[in-house]
């Protein structure tokens, strides 16, 4: 049997910002989909659209292909498209796919506006082939010229990790407020997410905040290796 109910059968996202260029970058990386294909799918809106994109080639061509989803949303959205999923515990993905906040010209990136660059981070590094998908607006000369980078951090460690990034030459250091409900924002492994301008982010800069007791996780993501598709 199937439910029929309309509250999680029903895609939603709501608004996008450069929703055309978004989804002529979305369409590019659907091309790449082969039979068999397992697929790393990164989260945020860009990649919400390439799903759709990736949904559609799947149907159209009979197509089977496994994705390994970085949020909950992706993976409600996985379900509602008839796309199998799996975990990265069961699967290694052939190729994976994301979008970013920012992307300098050494294909360094700012990632997590969406919160879910734990995940995000675990599939890339596991994933020999990445394409990140950008429009126009996420093309940086250096990395914070316009985002914050948001850092993951175990609630015991908050005042810690506050002092230490401090000696980094934090200048401004929020905690992420939830939007539709109280108290900050609480990630899928249950962590908090400061948003933090630093004067200057210098090349090792990634590993050293990493190394900071109590950081799960940064939204640094440098050298790795990345493929930027845009429009
Ligand atoms: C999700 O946590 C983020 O890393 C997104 O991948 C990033 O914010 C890009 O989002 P948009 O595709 O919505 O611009």
């Amino acid at each position: 049997m199937k439910w029929t109910n309309k509250i999680a059968t029903t895609l939603e996202w709501g608004d996008i910002s450069n929703k055309e260029q978004k989804e002529a970058v979305a369409e590019k990386v659907a091309q790449r989909v082969k039979d068999g294909d397992v697929i790393g799918v990164g989260s945020g809106s860009t990649s919400f659209l390439a799903l759709q994109a990736i949904s559609r080639k799947v149907k159209n061509e009979g197509l089977t292909v496994t994705a390994v989803p970085t949020s909950q949303e992706v993976s409600n959205a996985c379900s509602i498209l008839g796309i199998p999923t799996s975990t990265l515990l069961n699967v290694r993905p052939d190729w994976a796919f994301d979008g970013a906040d920012e992307v300098d010209g050494q294909k360094n990136l700012i990632k997590g506006r969406g919160g879910a660059l734990f995940a995000e981070k675990l599939v890339m590094k596991s994933s020999p082939e990445n394409y990140i998908l950008v429009d126009e607006s996420k093309f940086v000369t250096r990395l914070g010229e316009k985002f914050a980078v948001p850092i993951e951090v175990d609630p015991r460690a908050i005042h810690l990790v506050e002092e230490e990034l401090l000696k980094y030459k934090a200048r401004e250091i929020t905690q992420r407020m939830a939007v539709s409900k109280d108290g900050p924002v609480i990630t899928e492994a249950g962590n908090l997410i400061l948003d933090v301008r630093f004067e200057e982010i210098g090349s090792g800069f990634e590993k050293e905040i990493k190394s900071i007791p109590g950081v799960i996780e940064t939204g640094l993501f440098m050298g790795y290796n990345v493929e930027i598709l845009s429009i």
